[in-house]
């Protein structure tokens, strides 16, 4: 008999799902890697490519995470073992989890030291750094702080530790207030940024930038375009690594599983285009660069908050509350394995949290020294920080996707999901969804791997 409630705790109501998959997904994903990734990869066609995924594969995937999530009931290692027990599938489907704790340490570790360089901003924006600076003087900033691998290792410490506070606790209990309200006031923050940015920035470049289709521009920019707008899709959602899935694993039998990640989903993605209109109008307007890489907020912003009226003040709440968001996602990122250290090895949460945390920590430490004393150590000409950000963005995250579309749309019995989606034979989204999931997300990921390996 399969279990309707999970031992780490249930969501207390549908809408602190909601609120807590919507925190793993809006973060650094939105506001810092979909600017810097649209601005690698010239903007417009980037973005529209980046839309199709999230409407093709995402959306259907993340309906299927929550359902395998729910249907299971545990870490995302046992619940697909068990899934696929029942289903008399292989046991090795486990695989599936295992990859995606993999990719929630690797992801961490880098989502730590960015959350750190905006921990650090909020205090360069409190005291008054920003005031009438201009492109190079934020570089100057910028560059201060990522050469100095001692304060980066603080800021590192600090947030992994805000992090491994709430997972030793237990999501369901610690994260929803604070998401109730912190999160739409990042969202109304992010508003004022697109205002201001719509009045002192170029706009009209920053617009057409981003939704003006240049596939010249693409293709020029990076070889891969492709493959980065999906892998976007996929961090950006929290797809493919489980941790929608457990998040999945605490809702409720009753709650529908497509509107609420139909509001996820478009929550995560009008954020992520909110922050491209206050970025890159600011960009043109001040002679940076759309292609500066990872740097590119903490660049641009920095310029913004020292023109605007009361810019220290917005400048510290900004940051703040990014870091905030990004904290809601860092939890969801290690949650899944310190579920499986509970259930398997039979670890308190308290001592399951720190190990992870632990481990994160340490890898984050190969990222932040990447920034600077191991700069010259690069693997497919990239750093440490930037090789983890690629490989789990690119490669893992959608790799799991394919698994779990496969199982979702192969191996589980068309009855089960039929019953989680709550779909009655005439309903029109389930065909729409099963063939999603059966035909086209999995094709597309697999077609734009071998796009991005030349064979295609
Ligand atoms: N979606 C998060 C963001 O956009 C990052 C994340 C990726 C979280 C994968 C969980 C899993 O910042």
């Amino acid at each position: 008999m399969m279990s309707t409630t999970s031992m780490h705790g249930m969501w207390s109501s549908r809408l602190a799902f909601i609120f807590a998959a919507t925190g793993s997904a809006v973060g650094l994903g939105n506001i810092w890697r979909f600017p810097y990734t649209a601005g690698e990869s010239g903007g417009g066609a980037f973005v529209l490519i980046y839309l199709l995924c999230v409407a093709a594969i995402g959306v259907p995937i993340m309906i299927a995470e929550v359902m395998l999530g729910r249907r299971g009931r545990q870490s995302p290692i046992n619940t697909m073992r068990a899934l696929a027990v029942r289903q008399g599938a292989h046991p090795a489907w486990q695989l599936l989890g295992w990859m995606g704790i993999l990719a929630g340490l690797l992801i961490l570790s880098f989502y730590s030291v960015i959350a750190g360089w905006t921990l650090a901003y909020v205090f360069r924006a409190g005291s008054g750094q920003f005031a009438g600076i201009d492109g190079p003087g934020s570089e100057a900033i910028f560059s201060a702080l990522t050469a100095d691998p001692e304060r980066l290792l603080a800021w590192h410490s600090i947030f992994m530790a805000l992090v491994v506070m709430i997972v030793a606790r237990g999501v369901a209990s610690g994260l929803e207030l604070a998401a109730r309200v912190l999160m739409p006031a990042l969202f109304v923050l992010l508003v004022i940024m697109v205002i201001y940015a719509a009045q002192a920035g170029d706009f009209g470049a920053g617009l057409g930038y981003l939704f003006t289709p240049d596939f010249d521009a693409l293709s020029a920019h990076a070889g891969d375009a492709l493959l980065n707008a999906m892998g976007q899709a996929f961090f950006s959602l929290s797809l493919g690594m489980g941790a929608i899935m457990i998040y999945g694993s605490y809702l409720s039998s009753q709650a529908s599983i497509g509107t609420n990640v139909a509001i996820i989903a478009g929550i995560d993605t009008l954020v992520a285009l909110l922050a491209g209109l206050a970025i890159f109008p600011i960009v043109f307007a001040n002679g940076l660069e759309p292609s500066e890489g990872p740097s590119l907020i903490f660049l641009t912003l920095p310029v913004a908050f020292g023109q605007m009226p009361f810019g220290a003040l917005f400048g510290v709440l900004f940051f703040l509350l990014l870091a905030f968001a990004a904290w809601t996602s860092a939890i969801s990122l290690l949650e899944p394995v310190v579920a499986y250290l509970v259930e398997n090895k039979g670890f308190s949460r308290v001592r399951a949290s720190l190990l992870a945390g632990v481990a994160v920590w340490l890898l984050g430490i190969a990222c932040l020294l990447s920034l600077n004393e191991w700069s010259g150590f690069t693997l497919f000409e990239m750093g440490i920080l930037d090789l983890f950000d690629y490989l789990t963005a690119n490669v893992l995250l959608p790799l799991g996707g394919i698994l779990i579309a496969v199982f979702a749309g192969w191996i589980l019995d068309e009855e089960v999901s039929r019953t989680e989606l709550g779909a009655s034979n005439g309903a029109w989204f389930y065909p729409l969804w099963r063939g999603l999931i059966r035909w086209v997300a999995p094709l597309c990921v697999i077609l734009v791997f071998l796009n991005a390996i030349g064979l295609i």
